[in-house]
């Protein structure tokens, strides 16, 4: 898309007239689109019966939309319903070599991962922490010395879900490799505003979902997982739909597809994966680098502001370290949250802080807005 951001985008989610959004981090803004990949689903529902072979179609778009969203081939993507679905089938797979059943995980990760990864540990792996530092990142030192070669796999967030904080991901698969290890990178808080080259990266397997930064809703998901890790990847976790022929309909033995779709599980969300689509279809539209620049714009701005007004920010300030979503501390962030919401400023709150994610709808007035609301309330702000 040629036009500065955001331009005439915003006209396309209406919750932009009534409110300032600013909480992508925990959902992205419906679109007219979108809207309109809801009403096309009942209208193919309705008029049609039960198409399931335009169903089956619109999921192959959705693995086709994300192997081009990462650079990665279909093969490689396993259309899920959540990230938690994907790592869960993943990690019920995964068969580290005798001596590497250590998981190293960052304090970072989202709930769903420590859940996943401490399950593991009834079936004989250990967990392993990596905290974070006094300055909200993890800092790679402190991984390089975690990760060791009875490391089997590392997980680590791209942008923490907390506070905003962005880790050099890259740098990690590049520590774990060295020593033989393995890295599950969740891209959630990231993907759909930060591009993301699973080639670049030299990634094993990505997780994340649709209903944030890729404007879709939820009960869409990815995981990708590199070709030639596919063969000595056999999940138990599984279904009817990551068979190698769906259509057999073979009771009397397992034989999981050789591609990433053994990852997958039942009946897909097809709903969703229609929405989604339109989602991902918007934001190829709008383009993910030319977001990446606009959000980056505005999270400047914020940062200023809230200097200029005193207002205590938890995210890194090094722009390397922080992708869309800021965060600020306060002395109770619910009624901050609720504060804002009163005044048409819809934000999220995690650990005390407010959380501020901008995305390319945003505009520089709504930066204003929410740095003159901060002030407003600035007696539930931490100077
Ligand atoms: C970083 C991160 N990972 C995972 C999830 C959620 O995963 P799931 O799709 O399993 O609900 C979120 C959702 O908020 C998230 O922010």
């Amino acid at each position: 898309m040629a036009t500065q951001l955001p331009g005439s985008i915003r006209d396309r989610f209406p919750i932009l007239e009534r409110a300032v959004y600013t909480n992508s981090c925990s959902q992205g803004a419906l679109s007219n689109d979108v809207r309109a990949a809801y009403e096309q689903y009942m209208t193919d529902w309705d008029d049609k019966g039960a198409p399931w072979e335009l169903w089956v179609e619109q999921a192959e778009g959705a693995r086709a939309r994300f192997a081009r969203l990462l650079n990665a081939t279909p093969d490689e993507i396993a259309v899920t319903t959540s990230v938690s679905a994907g790592v869960s089938s993943l990690l019920s797979g995964l068969r580290h070599a005798e001596g590497r059943n250590k998981i190293v995980i960052s304090d970072f990760e989202f709930p769903t991962i420590g859940q996943i990864t401490h399950a593991q540990e009834l079936l004989g792996s250990k967990v392993d922490h990596v905290a974070a530092a006094s300055d909200t990142t993890i800092p790679l030192e402190r991984l390089a010395e975690a990760i060791d070669d009875e490391t089997g796999l590392v997980a680590i967030t791209l942008v923490s879900f907390r506070n905003g904080s962005k880790t050099d991901v890259k740098e990690v698969i590049r520590l774990a490799h060295e020593v033989g290890a393995l890295v599950l990178v969740d891209s959630f808080q990231g993907v759909g505003a930060i591009p993301i080259d699973v080639q670049d990266l030299n990634a094993d397997f990505v997780v994340g979902g649709v209903l944030k930064y890729l404007l879709g809703s939820s009960g869409l998901a990815f995981l990708y997982c590199r070709a030639d890790l596919l063969p000595q990847i056999t999940p138990t976790v599984t279904g009817w739909f990551a068979d190698e022929d769906i259509f057999k309909m073979d009771i009397y033995d397992y034989s999981p597809s050789a591609t990433a779709r053994k990852f997958e599980s039942g009946t897909p969300p097809i709903p969703n994966i229609y929405a989604g689509n339109a989602g991902m279809d918007l934001m190829h539209e709008i383009g993910i680098a030319a977001t990446e620049r606009h959000v980056g714009r505005l999270t400047n701005q914020l940062i200023e502001g809230l200097d200029r007004i005193g207002a205590k920010m938890v995210t890194p300030r090094d722009p390397t370290k922080r992708g869309p979503m800021v965060a600020v501390a306060t002395t109770d962030e619910q009624a901050m949250v609720a504060a804002l919401k009163e005044d048409g400023i819809l934000t999220s709150a995690r650990d005390g802080n407010i959380r501020l994610s901008f995305h390319c709808y945003n505009s520089e007035e709504d930066i204003e807005s929410v740095v003159a609301g901060l002030e407003r309330h600035s007696d539930m702000l931490v100077r």
